[in-house]
């Protein structure tokens, strides 16, 4: 049995360039890793099939969870016949929140059962499947800050952002946002399939963490779907807050501050019942070796 982290991220902008003829939206985005983390407990069995345990989480633990997709994939292509796998997931990254905690968990399965059966390497299998799984899924086996063009998974890593000067805090409202919902309410205009946002702008080297955080066009859908966000939007501003973002499609929001320390303060702002916590960025290195599935050797 080994032991593996699945990282969070928040994208530190997002331009929505239209709709595309599959449905899909064609993005430019930078994601970035964070600090927080669910945990999966993965072991081998000589028996098929995946069996999965969910915890923290009220989460279906069947082909309805992306990790246990990624498994079942895995063990189709790349395992011997009639091993299985075991795996036991901790939630602690909210579901529903903009923070791609599914797509980390299937990315983490992918990245750690490569690790615990040692097929050939195979990296172009990784990336297909992970594109197939979701369109965040490749960014989570890169880590580190990233560009993501075409549905989002046309990755580039990118040099790590320079971590934050002050605090960076996540505001969690209780109410999560589905994807489908949010990007069904911006009603982009249909756009040709290829190509159009795959030069994004990428600030350049050396810029500071908050030059980083440029725009994220999906805000004003996601506030007609929950307009309680817009209100925690306002509230963040009046906070003192130099930026105020929304990861992914929500319903995170995320809040630099200048000065270090001052999160505890402007929690008076927030409205009854939002979560918030302080979290860290998280480098491609330091990412890869908290990850586990370096360290873990096959069994
Ligand atoms: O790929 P994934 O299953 O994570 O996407 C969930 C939903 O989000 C899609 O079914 C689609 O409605 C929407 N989406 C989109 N454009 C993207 C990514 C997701 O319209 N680039």
């Amino acid at each position: 049995m080994a032991t593996f982290r699945s990282f969070a991220k928040i994208n530190l902008s997002l331009r929505v360039a239209g709709r595309r003829a599959d449905g899909y939206h064609e993005l430019s985005t930078v994601f970035q890793t964070i600090d927080l983390a669910d945990e999966l407990e993965i072991r081998r069995r000589l028996q098929a099939g995946v069996e999965l345990e969910v915890r923290g989480a009220d989460l279906p633990s069947d082909e309805r969870n992306l990790a246990y997709r990624a498994a079942e994939a895995f063990l189709r292509e790349r395992a011997p016949a009639g091993e299985g796998v075991s795996i036991r997931l901790e939630k602690r990254i909210p579901v529903g929140a903009g923070l791609g905690g599914g797509s980390a968990n299937a990315a983490t399965v992918l990245l750690a059962l490569e690790r615990l059966f040692a097929p050939a390497p195979d990296p172009a299998w990784l990336q297909r499947t992970a594109r197939r799984l979701g369109a965040d899924v490749p960014f989570f086996l890169v880590g580190g800050t990233a560009f993501g063009a075409g549905r989002g998974d046309v990755i580039r890593p990118l040099a790590d952002a320079p971590p934050p000067r002050g605090d960076l805090v996540l505001l969690l409202p209780a109410a999560g946002l589905s994807t489908a919902e949010v990007f069904d309410a911006l009603g982009a205009a249909p756009i040709a399939d290829r190509g159009v946002a795959a030069a994004g702008a990428v600030p350049t080297s050396g810029a500071e963490f908050a030059a980083w955080v440029g725009a994220n066009d999906l805000e004003p859908a996601a506030f007609r779907v929950l307009p309680a966000l817009a209100a925690l939007y306002t509230s963040a501003v009046r906070s003192g807050a130099r930026r105020v973002r929304m990861s992914g499609s929500g319903s995170t929001l995320f809040a630099l501050y200048d000065a270090a320390g001052v999160a505890a303060e402007a929690a008076r702002f927030w409205p009854a019942g939002i979560v918030w916590k302080r979290v860290e960025t998280l480098g491609r290195a330091a990412w890869r070796s908290a990850g586990g599935w370096e360290s873990a050797g096959g069994e």
